[in-house]
């Protein structure tokens, strides 16, 4: 879409655009040009309700919310172009979901949608709870990502899995979830950090081995290091086979 003159700021004066689309066209995802900056922002699914203190911006009579790389991989896939699988009614399982905060902007994205967000600290899942409670599409599930039978009942099929679970087994997790939830041709996009899958080992490594496992149910469509945001992760999308 072309630039879009929508309001001055009411404050600085600064003029705010909404510029475009993503280039690949995720959908309520946005990037918002204020005063020279051009910043991620997702459609608020939630108007006037604050996930974790993000900045809230309407334009034009739409809420959006800031979506910051620096907090989220997620966001960091987007900023270096990665093309992303979400449907507006996409159901999600998001494996490692912690307090909320990317959980949330996946709530935003696939409004008509679920967002089935594992989380296994008990502290982190208090928030998710809370955030879950003002989201009608997210579902809060307290349980080992490791063990997807204990929450086969609630999941049910899904077109896509996002993982970001920082664990030894990171592989492993994403491949027994595909086999329980994810449809034939679904997405998985997923986050390697290598230093949890062995320290000792160049990342460049880990990657290739990690890969490797994904590679025999998986058809690797996309992966790029998510430096330097996040350094030491690899971000990947891949579909099931
Ligand atoms: C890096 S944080 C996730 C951050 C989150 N994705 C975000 O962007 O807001 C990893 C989370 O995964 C959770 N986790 C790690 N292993 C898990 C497992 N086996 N099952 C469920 N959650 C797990 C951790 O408790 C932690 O909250």
């Amino acid at each position: 879409m072309p630039a879009k003159f929508v309001k001055t700021h009411i404050l600085t004066n600064i003029p705010i655009r909404i510029t475009a689309h993503t280039p690949a066209h995720i959908p309520n995802v946005f990037f918002l040009e204020e005063g020279g900056n051009t910043r991620l922002v997702t459609k608020n699914l939630t108007p006037n309700i604050q996930v974790y203190g993000e900045k809230l911006i309407t334009v034009d009579g739409i809420e959006y919310r800031l979506w910051s790389h620096h907090r989220s991989k997620l966001a960091g896939m987007i900023e270096k172009g990665m093309n992303l699988p979400f449907r507006e009614d996409s159901r999600v399982l998001y494996l490692g979901a912690a307090s909320g905060t990317t959980a949330s902007h996946v709530s935003d994205i696939v409004e008509n949608g679920r967002v089935f967000a594992v989380e296994f600290s008990p502290r982190t899942m208090r928030d998710l709870i809370n955030v879950c409670s003002h989201r009608s599409n997210m579902v809060p599930i307290f349980a080992d990502a490791g063990k997807p039978g204990s929450y086969k009942a609630i999941a049910g099929s899904v077109d896509v899995i996002y993982q970001d679970v920082a664990q030894p087994n990171q592989a492993e997790i994403a491949l027994i979830n595909a086999r329980e939830f994810l449809k034939e041709g679904g997405y998985l996009v997923m986050v390697i950090k290598a230093r949890s899958v062995d320290s000792t080992v160049n990342p460049k490594i880990v990657y290739e081995q990690e890969l490797d496992k994904l590679g025999k149910e998986f058809n690797l469509l996309d992966k790029k290091v998510l430096r330097p945001y996040h350094p030491d992760h690899l971000a990947v999308i891949a579909q099931k086979t």
